[in-house]
């Protein structure tokens, strides 16, 4: 009877030793995770600054659906698809939320002349070359290569605009793929 007692409760403090281990364990890995996450190139892809005025993609490009297209018409004819100036704004504010804090900025940097500082987001290096028109010819959508705008409050690099995923696409659809096609 005292033995059979015995016996449960090492076994009982077996689990409890079990237990423990497994728990040290799971939250070791759960640290290794989030040193992981604030290190890795996983965070540094979505870098999203904070801009100057809080304009939300999500609200504009989702919500309202404004084509990409209206605010970043260089897009389809030129190297760069450019962000709208404050006057493209105004077509809209001079009527909606024109009293809003942040249209009043907007209104102001037109008053001052001085364009707004937005932050650039996605940049590449010195080394290449890219051009918006050819991929916008030929159909390749935005979100190719910037992820899901519309769903973001706030601009990040969703993608990341290594060699290999500019290449992977190329050798797919037969674009050039010689250096000199992208490095000057
Ligand atoms: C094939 C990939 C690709 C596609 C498709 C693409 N972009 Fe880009 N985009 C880039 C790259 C690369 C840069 C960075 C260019 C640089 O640093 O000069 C960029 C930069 C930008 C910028 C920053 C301003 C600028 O021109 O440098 C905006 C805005 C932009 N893209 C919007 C768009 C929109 C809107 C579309 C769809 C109509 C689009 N992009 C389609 C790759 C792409
Ligand atoms: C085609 C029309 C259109 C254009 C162009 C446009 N917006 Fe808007 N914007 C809207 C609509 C619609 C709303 C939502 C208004 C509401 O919530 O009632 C909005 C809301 C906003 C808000 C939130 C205001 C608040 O206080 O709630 C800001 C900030 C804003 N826009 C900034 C901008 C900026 C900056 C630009 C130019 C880069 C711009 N918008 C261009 C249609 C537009
Ligand atoms: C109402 C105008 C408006 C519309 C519509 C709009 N954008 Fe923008 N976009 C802006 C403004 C203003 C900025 C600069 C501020 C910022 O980064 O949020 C910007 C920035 C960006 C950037 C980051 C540029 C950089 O600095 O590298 C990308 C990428 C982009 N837009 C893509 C898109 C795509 C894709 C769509 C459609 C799904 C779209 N935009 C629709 C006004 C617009
Ligand atoms: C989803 C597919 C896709 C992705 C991603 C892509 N490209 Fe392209 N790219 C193409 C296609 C298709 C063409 C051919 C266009 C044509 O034939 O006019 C092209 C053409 C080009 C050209 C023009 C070549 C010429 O002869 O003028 C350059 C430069 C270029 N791409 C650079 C890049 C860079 C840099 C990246 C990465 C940031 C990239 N591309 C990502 C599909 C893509
Ligand atoms: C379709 C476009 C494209 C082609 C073709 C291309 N590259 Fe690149 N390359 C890039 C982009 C974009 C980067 C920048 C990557 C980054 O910033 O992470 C890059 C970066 C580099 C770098 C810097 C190191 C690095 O990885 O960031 C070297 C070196 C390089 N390329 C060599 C070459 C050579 C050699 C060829 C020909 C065999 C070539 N590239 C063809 C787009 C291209």
């Amino acid at each position: 009877m005292r033995d059979k007692f015995r016996a449960s409760r090492q076994s009982l403090s077996q689990t409890a030793f079990i237990g423990l281990m497994a728990a040290a364990i799971g939250a070791f890995f759960f640290l290794l995770g989030l040193v992981y996450f604030y290190v890795s190139p996983i965070s540094l892809t979505m870098y999203s600054p904070k801009q100057p005025i809080p304009f939300s993609h999500k609200l504009h490009a989702g919500e309202n659906k404004i084509p990409c297209q209206y605010c970043h018409s260089d897009a389809r004819r030129s190297e760069s698809a450019g962000v709208p100036g404050a006057q493209k704004c105004m077509n809209c504010h001079n009527t909606i939320k024109s009293e809003s804090p942040e249209i009043l900025k907007v209104a102001a940097a037109i008053e001052k002349g001085k364009p707004i500082e937005w932050i650039k987001v996605f940049v590449t290096p010195d080394h290449v070359w890219f051009s918006h028109k050819r991929h916008i010819k030929k159909d390749v959508a935005c979100q190719t290569c910037h992820g899901k705008v519309e769903t973001m409050e706030v601009v990040g690099r969703a993608v990341d605009h290594k060699m290999g995923f500019c290449l992977d696409c190329h050798r797919e659809k037969g674009a050039p793929t010689d250096c000199w096609t992208c490095h000057t």
